[in-house]
């Protein structure tokens, strides 16, 4: 349990990690805005199973309206958040998109759509987010990455991944930018989970299906056995819950009146920014 429970905010939490995380950091006692989009309609029976489940366990859980795909969207969730609850501490950037295919058939169209998402989403936030969090002069953001940005890229994956390692640097300039506001940055990075998470079911595909096609023939099998091979990855003890306490982990013990300290835990952490390195020695990562 945190020494001061924390308001946080977590994008793309109507299902997968976003999901587990909200209700995982509500269950250790932090007051929880979930963002999901289209919650009047698409997502209206998942705002409705989380607060049957907040109403149920007495958590300080509810949802947001948060398409990352608008400023409009993003700027009016973090004021909604700060006029329910008079303040905000943490964001999770969780809401991400996965395609599938050869790189060559996505359109630069297509790979400027899962650039929005996964990128542009998290400048949204962060535009709506830290005019507070600097005025405050604390404050943490967790970006859930990939872990197929620190070494090895199986492919057919790209777009997803080019996107990924972009958030990732993005997310590194920010930390060094953000430490002298008080604000501290950790990047988790999960590997593949399979189940858990509709990532891989709800996975989209290239335009182009003539430019797809052409690469049946001498990659028809590698591709037909992909989901296989990544699942083989997975060890079967992982369970996707386990991302969720490692951020529990990250906002949880570390944070007390407001500000960030570092506190690391060596076989799982490679590092954190915080206030206490303001010369900012690395980002963190945390291999969930
Ligand atoms: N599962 C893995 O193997 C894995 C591994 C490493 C990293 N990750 C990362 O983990 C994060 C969560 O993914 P997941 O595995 O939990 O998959 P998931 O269950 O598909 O969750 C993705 C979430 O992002 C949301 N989202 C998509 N577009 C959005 C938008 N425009 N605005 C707001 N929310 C949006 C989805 O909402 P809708 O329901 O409305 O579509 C959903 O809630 C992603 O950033 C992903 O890249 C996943």
């Amino acid at each position: 349990m945190a020494a001061a429970p924390q308001v946080i905010v977590v994008t793309g939490a109507s299902s997968g990690f976003g999901r587990l995380t909200a209700v995982a950091l509500a269950r250790n006692g932090h007051t929880v805005a979930a963002g999901m989009r289209r919650t009047a309609d698409r997502n209206a029976p998942a705002v409705a199973a989380l607060h049957r489940l907040a109403a149920e366990e007495g958590l300080a859980l509810s949802a947001v309206e948060l398409d990352v795909r608008s400023q409009e969207s993003a700027d009016l969730a973090i004021s909604t958040v700060l006029d329910r609850h008079g303040r905000l501490d943490v964001v999770v950037h969780n809401a991400g998109h996965l395609v599938l295919g050869p790189a060559e058939a996505f359109t630069a169209e297509d790979l400027a759509a899962v650039y929005d998402v996964n990128v542009l989403g998290t400048q949204r936030v962060n535009r709506a987010a830290l005019p507070h969090l600097r005025g405050q002069g604390s404050g943490l953001l967790v970006w859930v990455g990939s872990s197929f940005t620190r070494g090895g890229h199986p492919p057919f994956l790209a777009p997803y991944f080019a996107a990924k390692a972009a958030m990732d640097a993005l997310a590194e300039s920010y930390a060094a930018e953000l430490i002298r506001f008080g604000i501290g940055t950790s990047i988790v990075v999960p590997g593949t989970f399979t189940s858990g998470t509709n990532h891989f079911t709800n996975a989209g595909g290239p335009s182009d299906a003539a430019r797809d096609k052409a690469y049946e023939k001498p990659y028809g099998e590698l591709r037909a056995d992909l989901a296989d091979r990544l699942n083989r990855l997975i060890p079967p003890e992982a369970r996707a819950e386990s991302v969720a306490d490692e951020i529990v982990r990250i906002v949880g013990p570390q944070r007390t009146g407001g500000r960030s300290a570092a506190t690391l835990t060596p076989a799982r952490t490679a590092a954190r920014w915080s206030p206490s390195s303001p010369t900012g020695s690395a980002p963190s990562s945390t291999n969930a």
